[in-house]
Parts: C-alpha cells; sequence; structure tokens
C-alpha cells in the first residue's frame, strides 16, 4: 500500500483488535436483521475467498469466525462485537457453484434489504483472492454497493501465495479499474493470513470507525 499509515492508527487499530469479540447473532432471513448501535463494517467476497480467516487473524482468534476448506461454509450474517466499539460482519460468500437458484436469490434479495437500511454501516471490505483477481461476480457487487452508495475497499487475500511482481501488477490493474466505481475506496488492501502481512495495517484502517476513533 502507498499510503501513509501512522504509528498512532496503528497502535489503536491493535488496541482495539485486542479487546473481546463477542458473537451477537446470526441473520439469515429478511426480517431477522438487527441493530446494534454501533457502527459497522462487513466482508464480503466470493465463497472461499478467506472472509472468516481474515476476521479471525484481525481480532487474533483461531475460532471466533468459522472457517472451512468446504466453500459456503458460512451461511448466514454473522455479527461480531468489537470491544462495544464496533460492529464486524462475517457475510456469506458468493458464487458458490453448488448453491441452488433459489439460495442464491434469497441470499440477494437479504444482502440489498441489509445494504440499503443499514445506517451504522461505515464501510463493506470486498475481499479478492490474489490468485484470480476480478471475476464478474466481483464486478457485480461492486455495482451493488455503488448503486447503494456504500463505501466499499477492496482487499486481496492470499498474497503469500502470488510473487511479488504478479502481485503488483495485479494491485496497479485493480487500482486502474476502481476508478469507475464511485463509492470504491481508491487504494486496496494487500492480506495474508499465513505471513500476517498487511493485518495489522487493515486493523488500523477498519479502527477509525469505531467509537472513539478518528
Ligand atoms: P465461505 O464462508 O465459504 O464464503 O468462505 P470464506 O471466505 O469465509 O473463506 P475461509 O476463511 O473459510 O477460508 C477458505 C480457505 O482459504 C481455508 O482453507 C483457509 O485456510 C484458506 N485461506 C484463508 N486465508 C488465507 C491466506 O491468507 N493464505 C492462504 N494460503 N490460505 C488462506
Ligand atoms: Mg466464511
Amino acid at each position: 500500500m502507498s499510503e501513509e499509515i501512522s504509528a498512532q492508527a496503528l497502535e489503536w487499530g491493535n488496541w482495539l483488535f485486542a479487546q473481546e469479540c463477542e458473537f451477537l447473532r446470526g441473520a439469515a432471513s429478511l426480517n431477522d436483521l438487527p441493530e446494534f448501535g454501533q457502527p459497522e463494517v462487513s466482508f464480503a467476497g466470493r465463497s472461499n475467498v478467506g472472509k472468516s480467516s481474515l476476521i479471525n487473524a484481525l481480532t487474533g482468534r483461531n475460532t471466533l469466525a468459522r472457517t472451512s476448506n468446504t466453500p459456503g461454509r458460512t451461511q448466514q450474517l454473522n455479527f461480531f462485537s468489537l470491544g462495544k466499539r464496533l460492529v464486524l460482519v462475517d457475510m456469506p460468500g458468493y458464487g458458490y457453484a453448488k448453491a441452488s437458484k433459489s439460495a442464491i436469490e434469497q441470499w440477494n434479495a437479504l444482502l440489498q434489504l441489509y445494504l440499503k437500511g443499514r445506517p451504522t454501516l461505515s464501510r463493506v471490505y470486498v475481499l479478492i483472492d490474489a490468485r484470480h483477481g476480478l471475476k464478474e461476480n466481483d464486478l457485480e457487487m461492486m455495482r451493488m454497493l455503488d448503486v447503494a452508495a456504500v463505501s466499499y475497499r477492496l482487499v486481496l487475500t492470499k498474497v503469500d501465495k502470488v510473487s511479488p511482481t504478479p502481485l503488483r501488477a495485479l494491485q496497479k490493474e485493480i487500482e486502474e479499474k476502481i476508478k469507475t466505481h464511485p463509492a470504491a475506496f481508491p487504494e486496496i488492501s494487500l492480506t495474508s493470513t499465513v505471513s500476517k502481512s498487511g493485518v495489522a495495517e487493515l486493523r488500523a484502517e477498519i479502527a477509525q470507525f469505531a467509537i472513539g476513533g478518528s
């Protein structure tokens, strides 16, 4: 990342993510979306991209969000509260090949309702597998966020699996592409839950939205 992150922001991020993180609830249907009165950030992305793993790495807990080799593990919106200052939302993955048509329709309806009617939603992190880059359903997700005017930031995951030169090329290509997406933050984040690269920086980025943040 080219942006400068201050030592103070890193410290606040590390402090916040060391606070207690409690599971609030899961929501699987339209009339089941609770409001918690805290600012909120959500993690979206294709199935198996590493959403649950990233939440675990950010919070330093291995088992908070359930991870799996089986795509489609997370099947509802799971809400966690971090130190009662910020809500983190683990979302079900999209693009899961084995999902039924009705399950996809139900998920899209829930997602649209969530995105449009969530005043506390500060930012959505859209995770992209660094080995695969942007896929059509990522672009669909981005368009949906543009239309709903929800601020989002792209986060490359699994950067430990890609060597530096192609990784830089992918970053440049994506940062060029998102210029035409009005709700996208212009810089992307690069992360690995294996090497922990980019994790502290992402904590600092997310922590700005918490109660007591900048
Ligand atoms: P769904 O809930 O099914 O949508 O998946 P998810 O996006 O929550 O993915 P999850 O965190 O369950 O991770 C999927 C797989 O990717 C697991 O086998 C993880 O161990 C692996 N994985 C996640 N992050 C990384 C990473 O940074 N590097 C590598 N090498 N593997 C990772
Ligand atoms: Mg998951």
